[in-house]
């Protein structure tokens, strides 16, 4: 599996937890920034992380400011895109189980390491159930047809 991470300044030592936590797996990481405590902007960022996944470049984008509310606000801009907004491993299992989120946000102001850690080995690991809920996630596909489109209905 290929993931990308991502941060601005508020996410960026979870960031960097997270990035090596990943590396230690069989798994491909690649880091999108950002690279130290320097103030950078949220969106830049999520604009990184969420095209790659938009695009299918890579399976699966982490990223990290300080509430989380900014970054999963831009990624959701993008098509394809589920960016899930989570505290709890609960919530990050039900990203995937539910709603097959294909972007974890975390917030790096908020969550100590550990939970954090917990939080994306479970979301790494949990399959999306399919059946109802892939009907309304086809849904929410179909929003993102319509205004896609400029379609005023
Ligand atoms: C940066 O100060 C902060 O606004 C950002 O990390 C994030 O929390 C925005 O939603």
């Amino acid at each position: 599996m290929k993931i990308a991470v991502g941060s601005d300044h508020a996410g960026y030592e979870l960031k960097e937890k997270i990035a090596e936590h990943l590396k230690n797996q069989d798994l491909t990481v690649e880091d999108y920034g950002t690279n130290g405590n320097n103030s950078v902007d949220y969106p830049d960022f999520a604009m990184t992380v969420a095209e790659a996944v938009s695009q299918g470049r890579i399976d699966r984008g982490i990223l990290i400011c300080g509430t989380g509310i900014g970054m999963s606000i831009a990624a959701n801009k993008f098509p394809h895109v589920r960016a899930a907004l989570c505290y709890d491993v609960y919530s990050a299992e039900m990203s995937r189980r539910h709603n097959n989120a294909n972007i974890l946000v975390l917030a790096g102001r908020v969550l100590k390491i550990g939970l954090a850690i917990n939080m994306v080995d479970v979301w790494l690991k949990t399959e999306f159930e399919g059946g109802r809920h892939k009907s309304r996630i086809d849904k929410i596909g179909k929003i993102e047809k319509k205004f896609m489109k400029g379609e005023k209905k």
